[in-house]
């Protein structure tokens, strides 16, 4: 703009220099000067709104990706991910987790998706730690069966490496240092490798060991359809990644029964994934209820070797004090260079008993389960704690009633 303004700024010295020319033939009357000045600034105003035709010309057009025939992506190097500010005061001691709250009184599949702002992609607290520590142990004892990256992915997956690598250092200053091809966790004091031809490690699950947060990739195929090619799903309670690396999206749902994934999801979702842009990135939130405390695996839905899981052969739960709330805050955005689109998955896990400890949540909560229809409850596996968890939300809920907190006066702040 600066080049441009002072090209105009010539423009306009040139100008002035015919006007004066002008003025000497025509004897100068303010009539003629008005009539210049104004063709004048009409010609200025045209060149600085438009620019020069000869810089038109050098400008070089952007991938129109939008037109894209599916499963082709063009490089877009015009787009840079912002860099997100500083996490002010952040802490890997004392900054606690978000309050994701993420249910409403009435219950409806939807696809919930809300924008995301930049800053927030990754989001690290006091748990670090412990989930590191959970991801490292699985990891040692399961190895690829928590992570793989297939051939397909292989480039996105260094290209999200690449982007991550850039977030963290600016959000987490006090955690992670980039300096020449490594960055460091300043905490633990693991140095990852970033150079592709020095690293041994697959670049999805260095990706993983630094956020709280299971990382998956997904890739466009020409029929428009996606499937999951690069995943570090380490922490994931419900779902086995072996069981789903390489499904296509529809199946990886229809698979686990998500309900009325045909009727009500499949096909916003299909078009969400195919006009993602690089510079709309989304979150969305959901919520279970777990009965047992193991974050990594859920054990009361069945072993994880063993081939059949699920809520069918679990155990019921007797004692709210088994109860666990897991909320995931999961986020999707696009990657410039591969297209690839990257899934992040943020598990947030509280005690039953000490959820309801917070205004107005007992109420909620049962009014939330209590609006679920038959195939959600048999997904979120209701029968195997209703006995256990209604009863106690309904004397929670009362204790607050009584004790004065007014329904009518409930903030309505979703996902809080
Ligand atoms: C707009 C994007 C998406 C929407 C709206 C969506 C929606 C859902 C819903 C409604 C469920 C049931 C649990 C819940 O309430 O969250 C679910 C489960 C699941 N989703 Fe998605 N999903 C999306 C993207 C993805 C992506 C990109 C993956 C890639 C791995 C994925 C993998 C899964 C898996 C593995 C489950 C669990 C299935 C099971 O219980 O076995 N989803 N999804």
């Amino acid at each position: 703009m600066n080049k441009l303004t002072n090209e105009a700024g010539l423009l306009v010295s040139i100008y002035q220099e015919l006007f004066l020319q002008f003025a000497k033939v025509s004897g100068g009357t303010i009539e003629s000067f008005n009539t210049l000045l104004c063709i004048g600034i009409i010609l200025v105003s045209l060149y600085i709104t438009k620019g020069s035709p000869t810089k038109k010309k050098v400008q070089r057009k952007a991938p129109n990706n939008k037109d894209r025939e599916y499963g082709h992506w063009m490089a877009d190097h015009t787009f840079t991910t912002p860099t997100p500010p500083p996490f002010k005061n952040w802490s890997h001691e004392l900054t606690k987790p978000l309050p994701y709250r993420a249910f409403k009184h009435n219950y409806h599949i939807t696809m919930g998706i809300r924008n995301m702002d930049w800053a927030s992609w990754f989001e690290l607290d006091n748990e670090w730690m412990k989930y590191h520590e959970e991801k490292v142990r699985r990891i040692k004892t399961r190895g690829t069966e928590l992570y793989e990256t297939s051939p397909k992915a292989t480039e996105a997956a260094w290209e999200l490496l690449d982007e991550m690598t850039s977030y963290l250092p600016n959000r987490y200053p006090s955690m992670f240092k980039r300096e020449g091809t490594t960055i460091e966790n300043l905490v633990t004091k693991e140095i990852f490798e970033l150079d592709r031809s020095k690293s041994t490690e697959d670049p999805i699950l260095m990706c993983a060991k630094m956020v709280q947060d299971d990382l998956a990739i997904i890739i466009e195929h020409e029929d428009g359809n996606y499937s999951l090619e690069s995943g570090a799903i380490i922490l994931a309670g419900f779902w086995r990644f072996r069981d789903k690396f390489q499904m296509k999206l529809n199946e990886i749902h229809t698979s686990g029964d998500v309900p009325k994934f045909n009727e009500k999801l499949k096909p916003g979702m299909t078009r969400f994934f195919q006009r993602l842009t690089l510079d709309k990135p989304v979150v969305r939130n959901n919520y279970f209820i777990q009965t047992d405390d193991n974050l990594g695996w859920s054990s009361s839905i069945g072993d994880e070797d063993v081939k059949e899981v699920g809520w069918n052969t679990a155990q019921e739960a007797t004692n709210v004090d088994q109860l666990y709330f897991r909320s995931e805050r999961q986020s999707l955005r696009r990657l410039p260079k591969s297209g690839a689109v990257v899934f992040t998955i943020r598990t947030y896990f509280v005690p039953m008993v000490k959820l309801c400890k917070e205004p107005y949540i007992p109420r909620r909560l049962l009014d939330g389960i209590n609006s679920w229809t038959e195939d959600v409850k048999e997904y979120k596996g209701y029968a195997k704690y209703k006995d256990a968890l209604l009863p106690y939300l309904e004397k929670r809920a009362l204790e607050q009633e009584q004790g004065g907190l007014a329904p009518a006066d409930e903030p309505n702040v979703y996902p809080f």
